[in-house]
């Protein structure tokens, strides 16, 4: 009789409200439907290097849908084609043996692009992966939604709810900054939810002359306060992005934030009123995940989980018109997903008076309002 299939699981890059909730879901599924024994793999691929896992039963994966962070640990700084601690060298054959030795069937990476191009690359060595999309920036390609976007855009929407109230009071101008890397989703979503006036992303670099011409029209007109929600890879016309550090070990060592208080230092010497900003930072990824987070990842969780035992290697669960479906980890591996400018959000944002900070980007493309797909 063949053995019961032994899978291990590991949650890579930045940390993100939902993950114990995908840990939980592929656990409960492996151990309850399929008999399977389940193998925590710490601190993402440097457990598979160090060789540090240990075996997951149903208590373990019991009582942590609604934790925030992993049980399993994370790392963004582990790439074993790259890895650090032994001046860069190519570890990936120990990985494969590690895993051999360990008598791993297959392996589910929780993960953003960094994660999933690892996977991918492991996979190409014959390692049996199955990826689930997890970040809070909601940038991978062939897949809808990440899990981790709706709580962060519900942190951030309460963060702007808090800001009118005193922008209201001091008549200000408050810029708030949201995180994202090169992708404006939390921005344009959180943004909107909050009701900004300008909402800056990096799909759209920003005229200061436009956002200037905006809050003082708004001065003008007796609305004497604007709220500013600006991406933290957002940039001014012909400016550069910025950067608050660069962490050598990190395989995208380029860490952004900062762009607020340029855009506030700008802004200061052309308006009457006074300007304030606030950069949310991790606040965004800390905390109990959000209703609709808990399902998807649970979701996610459940399908990874379907995949390993039918044997759907190589390939990321992913949602496509409100139905999962698994794509091959080659479509998603080195890419990001920007928002694109005729979506419907940015449509809707823009028939309500938003301004991104563009003259050339006004309501006459409001008309993919009508468009079926929020995106
Ligand atoms: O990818 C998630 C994310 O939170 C980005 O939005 C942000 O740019 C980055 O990670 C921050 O990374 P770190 O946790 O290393 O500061």
């Amino acid at each position: 009789m063949s053995r019961n299939l032994r899978v291990g699981i590991l949650t890579g890059g930045g940390d993100c409200p939902g993950l114990n909730a995908v840990i939980r879901a592929v656990g409960k599924s492996l151990i309850l439907r399929h008999n399977a024994q389940v193998i925590g793999i710490e601190n993402g691929f440097e457990g598979l290097i160090k060789r540090n896992v240990r075996s997951l039963d149903y208590q373990d994966v019991s009582g942590i849908l609604t934790l925030g962070g992993t049980v399993l640990g994370t790392s963004n700084k582990c790439d074993p084609f790259n890895y650090h601690a032994s001046g860069g060298a190519d570890v990936s054959a120990e990985v494969v043996h590690n895993c051999k030795n360990i008598g791993l069937d297959a392996i589910v990476a929780i993960g953003g692009d960094g994660t999933l191009t690892i996977a991918h690359q492991l996979a190409m060595k014959g390692l049996n992966v199955v990826g689930v999309p997890k970040t809070i920036d909601n940038d991978l390609v062939a897949t809808e939604r990440t899990f981790g976007f709706d709580t962060a855009v519900s942190i951030a929407t309460e963060a702007i709810d808090r800001l009118q109230t005193t922008a209201q009071s001091h008549q200000r101008v408050m810029i708030i900054e949201t995180m994202g890397r090169y992708a404006g989703w939390i921005a344009l979503y959180a943004g909107t939810a909050g009701g900004a006036d300008i909402i800056l992303i990096p799909e759209v670099p920003y005229d200061v002359d436009e956002v200037i011409r905006v809050c003082r029209e708004r001065e003008r007109s007796g609305q004497h306060f604007t709220i500013i929600c600006i991406a933290e890879g957002a940039c001014a016309l012909g400016g550069q992005r910025v950067a608050k550090a660069h962490v050598a070990d990190s395989p995208d060592p380029i860490r952004l934030g900062g762009i607020a208080n340029y855009l506030a230092a700008d802004l200061r010497t052309e308006l009457r009123s006074e300007i304030r900003t606030s950069v949310l930072g991790h606040i965004q990824r800390g905390g109990t995940p959000t209703a609709y987070d808990r399902n998807l990842a649970t979701a996610f969780g459940a399908f990874a989980a379907a995949m390993v035992a039918r044997g759907d290697f190589g390939k990321m669960v992913s949602l496509q018109n409100n139905t999962l479906n698994s794509v091959s980890l080659t479509e998603v591996a080195g890419k990001n997903r920007l928002v694109p400018l005729d979506s419907t959000m940015v449509a809707a944002a823009l028939a309500v008076g938003t301004s991104f900070g563009s003259a050339d980007m006004r309501a006459d493309i409001t008309d993919g309002v009508s468009a079926a797909a929020i995106t």
